[in-house]
Formats: structure tokens, sequence, C-alpha cells
């Protein structure tokens, strides 16, 4: 009979599994490692776990036998299928309270329904974000759960004590009900697409029209990585553009342009549309990967459609050059979060979770690939109001934005003028543009759907009248032989 002395299991001895285990192991926990494939088991046994509190289990049977009451059972291993065939091994061995915790990246839908089905049962179950790749994993990542609450006081010590830390607080916090641990964690993913495509375009900018050598625009990135921007995903930028191959050249520019994703901004972006919110930069990443990925028609496409060609003195002032740009990229970082958060506000208010978002900036803070100084500017701001109604409401962000438009502004009319594609640079622009302006064309869209498909119009308050009633769906006959009957409203 095994005895029961591991704190928790883990299923999964991938990449991320394995560096999970070997830092829960750093903390004191003693692990129990589980893979289908026993060879995996052994081998990490005898190489990267050896001499740790790390044990094997041989099945699934030896696994839940191996682990404390109530048991606390990791799995990281792909999302979709395999999770729901995991938890059907699982169940049948499991007591009632232990816990099923599903670390991968998985959809929240799928997780609201495993947390459903599971809590019936008497199963505890928690869907975690984790971000922070390889590294993260071993040495801190960010966790985000969410899901059966009473799981929490039983996995709280464990997770906060492997997930990174800033400023001495864990970056991982109890997130909220059901699926909101991984819709969190897709949201992030969101985030994590926009910020990417908002560094791609400042690099595509100083190259095409600054003319910047790879080895400049890393000194770019070195310096930007001192002040607002500082980030880990500038980091590596400026990490990556001075990487050069064996021949001494960047080894970047021999890259295919062809974005791959598995799918977690394109939840976020769908997401964004089912709840009618305007979180147009990730769509806009989303798709600029996309674009990107059709490649053998661009290929046709640029022998075929002209442009601007972009002058070799294109930039007079280089310094002003950069700082614009820097701008650019800190605005439009700036509306990209504001962003994130209305749609995280819409999803909680939507589907009835009360979600922490001090807490949620804080998680995102240090240990995921997202990190920033910027973040705890957010965390700041949520701590100081965390009801606030909009990130550009907060006063340090709304002064931030109003510092940065003009070189914000500028950076998008020259891309514009020579031709160089901004498409995350001025989707955010004309967001801010939009959210500022208190009136929209949308009054003549509304005369345009009401005119040829009688689908009504409200009436501004000030301009009501006998013929015009305020806060009435009016048809209006605008051809004078159409009819007078209205179409059913359908409100998105
Ligand atoms: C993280 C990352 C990670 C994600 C990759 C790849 O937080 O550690 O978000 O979860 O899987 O970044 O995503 P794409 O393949 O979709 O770019």
């Amino acid at each position: 009979m095994s005895k029961a002395v591991g704190d928790l299991g883990l299923v999964g001895l991938a990449v991320m599994g394995q560096n999970l285990i070997l830092n829960a192991a750093d903390h004191g926990f003693t692990v129990v490692a589980y893979n289908r494939t026993q060879s995996k088991v052994d081998r990490f046994l005898a190489n990267e776990a050896k001499g740790k509190s790390i044990i094997g289990a041989t099945s699934i049977e030896d696994l839940v036998a191996k682990l404390k009451k109530p048991r606390k059972i990791m799995l990281l291993i792909k999302a979709g299928a395999p999770v729901d065939i995991l938890i059907r091994e699982l169940v049948p061995h499991l007591d009632k309270g232990d816990i099923i915790i599903d670390g991968g990246n998985s959809h929240f839908p799928d997780t609201n329904r495993r947390y459903e089905e599971l809590t019936k049962q008497g199963i505890l179950f928690v869907g975690s974000g984790v971000s922070g790749g390889e590294d993260g994993a071993r040495f801190g990542p960010s966790l985000m759960p969410g899901g059966s609450a009473e799981a929490w006081p039983h996995i709280k010590n464990i997770f906060q004590s492997i997930a990174a830390k800033s400023d001495g607080e864990p970056c991982c916090e109890w997130v909220g009900p059901a699926g909101s641990g991984h819709y969190v964690k897709m949201v992030h993913n969101g985030i994590e697409y926009g910020d990417m495509q908002l560094i791609c375009e400042a690099y595509d900018i100083m190259k095409r029209i600054g003319r910047f050598t790879d080895k400049e625009i890393s000194e770019v990135f070195d310096k930007w990585n001192t002040g607002v921007l500082d980030s880990f995903l500038i980091e590596i930028t400026r990490d990556i553009l001075k990487f050069d191959d064996v021949d001494g050249k960047p080894l970047v520019e021999k890259i295919m342009d062809t974005a791959g994703q598995k799918g977690t901004g394109k939840w976020t972006a769908i997401n964004a549309l089912d709840l009618g919110m305007p979180v147009t930069l990730i769509g806009e990443a989303v798709f600029s990967r996309c674009l990107s990925a059709i490649k053998d028609e661009r290929k046709r496409a640029s022998k075929l459609l002209a442009g601007p060609t972009v002058p070799k003195n294109a930039i007079h002032d280089r310094q002003q050059f950069v700082y614009d740009l820097e701008q650019a990229l800190y605005a439009s970082k700036i509306i990209s979060y504001a962003q994130g958060f209305m749609l995280i506000r819409e999803a909680a208010r939507s589907y009835g979770w009360k979600l922490n978002n001090p807490a949620i900036a804080l998680m995102w803070r240090g240990g995921c690939i997202i990190r920033s100084i910027f973040l705890a500017e957010i965390t700041k701001a949520y701590r100081d109001d965390p009801d606030l109604e909009n990130l550009l409401f907060n006063k340090f962000f709304a002064s931030a934005v109003t510092k940065a438009q003009s070189g914000w502004r500028r950076s998008i009319a020259l891309a514009a003028t020579y031709g160089v594609p901004t498409p995350a640079f001025s989707t955010a622009l004309a967001f801010y543009d939009g959210y500022r302006s208190e009136r929209l064309p949308a009054n003549l869209l509304q005369a345009q759907r009401d005119y040829f498909g009688a689908h009504t119009f409200r009436v501004l308050p000030e301009c009501a009248s006998a013929h015009l009633p305020v806060d009435k769906d009016i048809h209006i006959n605008w051809t004078g032989h159409g009819g007078n009957i209205s179409s059913s409203t359908y409100q998105a």
C-alpha cells in the first residue's frame, strides 16, 4: 500500500509540468508526478527530479493513493478533450472534497461546464491560468485560479509559494467562480497578442521608415526598457534583435514572416464581440496574424498593388522619431489594457462573477508574459478605486495618454504617409477618439437602418417633439412610398 505523503499531484510531464513540479519541490512541497507514458516519469525521476521531494506514480490509482487528503491534483496537459478524458479517469478514485486543478490553456466555457459537472459529484474544481512559459513555471509563474472557492484555502499556500512575487506580493490570488480563472488567462493572452503586435509595428516603422539596423532597433528597445515601457516583452525583443546567426547576420531577419497562433487571442476577440465590447486592439492583433499567414497572396499583391515609396531621408530628427514611437507604443498599450479591463468588467456583469480587478492587475504584474512596470500603475489605479469604470478615467492614465498623443498621432500619420501598416497603433487611436466623442455618426447609421429596413431609431431628448417622442422606437416613412410598420428591434 502506497503512503499518502504527497502535497500535490501533477499530471503531465511536458515542459510546463516538469518545471512546476521542480518549483513546488524547491518550496518544500512533496509532489507526486504522473504521466501516461511511464518512461517520461522514470526519466524525470532519474534526472531533473533526483534528490528532490518528488515521487513518481505508475498509474492514476497510484497517484491518488500517494496524496494527502483532500487530494490536490493539477493537470498540465493539452487543453480540450484530453482534459475531459483525464477527469473521467480520475474521478472514480477520488473522494468528495478532493480537488482537481486544470492548469492548461482551457477555453473558459469548458471550465464552466467541468465546474458544473464536478460540483455535482462533490469534487472541487479549479481552472487556473498559468503564465510565464518555461522559466516562469520553474522560478515563479503568474497563477490565476478560479472555480470552487472552497478549494482555495487548501491550495492557497502552495499556489502563493510557487508564484512569482512582485514587491513581495505573490502574483496569485483567487480570481472568482466557475471558469473565471481561465477567462482572465484568456484576456491575458489577448493582451499579450496586442503587446506583441504593437512592438512589431514599432520595429517595422523603425526599419522601413527610419532605415535602422536591427542593432540600432535593439538599442532603442534597450532604452525603452528603462522607462514607462519596461517589460518582459520589450526586454526579449531587445535581445532577439541583437541575436546573430552563425554568419553574423541577425537571425530574426531570416525567420518566415507568418505568425502562428493557438487560439486564445481569437477566443478573446470572439468573446468581445459576443459581449458587445470594443476590444479593437486585440481584434486587430489577431487579424494581423491572419494577414501575415497568407504570405503567398501577399507576395503576389506586393507586385500588383502600388503604394508610396519611402525616401532615404524620410526622417529628419531621429531622436524625435524614436520619442514619438515610444509615445505611440505607450498610449496604444494604455488603450489595450483599458479595453481588456472593459471586457473583464462586462464579463463579470454578464456571467454574474464578482471579480477582483486590483488582484487581476497584480497577478499580471510579475511572472507572466505581459509583466511590466506599467501593471504596477494599473494595480495602483484599481486599488485606489476597485470599481473604476474605465482605466482611462484614472488620473494617471488620462494624463499619460494626453501627454503621449501628439507623438502617437505623428507616428501613425508618418506610417500612413509612407504606407507602413499600423493596425494596432491606428485602432487604438481610433478607439481613443471615438471614446472621447460625445457625438458619433451613429445618428446617420440609425437613419440608414430605418430607411432601408424600418429598424427604428430613438430621438435625442433635446430634439423631442410631438411626432418625435422621447424614449420611443420611431420609424419614419423616409421615401413616402415605404410602409409605416417597423421591424422588431435586435439589440446586440
Ligand atoms: C503564457 C502564454 C502561453 C501561450 C503562448 C503561445 O502566458 O505563458 O500566453 O500561455 O500559450 O504565448 O500563444 P500563441 O501560440 O497563441 O501565440
